[in-house]
């Protein structure tokens, strides 16, 4: 199985980033912890991030034919991108959306996710587990 897991805007500053909320462990370290769970199931990965609501829907095209599942996180874009939602549903690759806070017990304007309406799982407020449930989801499918 190969999946991609594909994160959204400011990720890359995890480790900085209101590590109250978020933590304080890096983008580095989430990508080597999404290596080893991936490593564990043999399931082969990329990893993706971009700040870019355009750069995040191109690359949701190009997992066409290539991936058997995507995993993401489009972090802020999850609450207004109508662009993201629409790829997903183009490609129509079976998808999980991670976030690593638990959003429903955050403003009210991160309650509402566009991803959802077409991600078959939604996993929430677990940290870096998220992602790790997300892939065993998928190997256990
Ligand atoms: C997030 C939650 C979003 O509301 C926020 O904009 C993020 C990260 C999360 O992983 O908890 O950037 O997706």
């Amino acid at each position: 199985m190969k999946v991609k897991v594909i994160n959204g805007p400011n990720l890359n500053m995890l480790g900085i980033r209101e590590p109250g909320i978020y933590g304080s462990s890096t983008y580095k370290d989430l990508e080597a912890f999404v290596a080893s769970v991936c490593a564990k199931h043999g399931v082969e990965h990329e990893m993706f991030q971009s700040n870019s609501e355009g750069d995040i829907v191109t690359e949701i095209q190009q997992c066409l034919g290539r991936f058997d599942a995507i995993i993401i996180n489009p972090a802020a874009y999850t609450h207004t991108s109508v662009a993201i939602l629409d790829a997903l549903k183009a490609v129509a690759i079976p998808t999980a959306e991670v976030h690593l806070s638990e959003v429903s017990e955050r403003e009210q304007f991160r309650h509402f996710s566009y991803v959802s309406l077409y991600a078959e799982k939604v996993i929430t407020g677990k940290g870096f587990d998220g992602y790790k449930e997300a892939i065993e989801y998928f190997v256990s499918k």
